[in-house]
């Protein structure tokens, strides 16, 4: 049997008034997160999303389901992300029936 998919969320919502994400690179840093799980060969996609209701912590990104919250992302971290998406689809993978 399949394991649910791990995706990276990624906040890409852009306000006309006060803070979003995409203010803030938001969409840089889900096309930059969505290279590298490629070049690593990682079957992890990257879903973009219109808010995830951290705005002033922005930008922001998420492992589901149900996984790490990552807030004030810059492109310099985008490797933890990567690692805790690998980390998730990992354990998904081991535990699948
Ligand atoms: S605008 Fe990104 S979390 Fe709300």
């Amino acid at each position: 049997m399949e394991h649910k998919p791990v995706t990276v969320v990624a906040c890409i919502k852009e306000r006309v008034a006060g803070s979003s994400c995409a203010e803030r690179g938001g969409v840089a840093l889900a096309d930059a997160v969505e290279q590298e799980l490629a070049r690593q060969g990682l079957p992890i996609g990257v879903k973009r999303i219109l808010c995830l209701g951290q705005c002033e912590q922005g930008p922001n990104l998420r492992i589901a389901p149900g996984g790490a919250f990552f807030h004030r992302m810059t492109m310099d971290r985008l490797g933890e992300v990567v690692e805790a998406a690998r980390a998730a689809y990992e354990t998904a993978r081991d535990q699948a029936p």
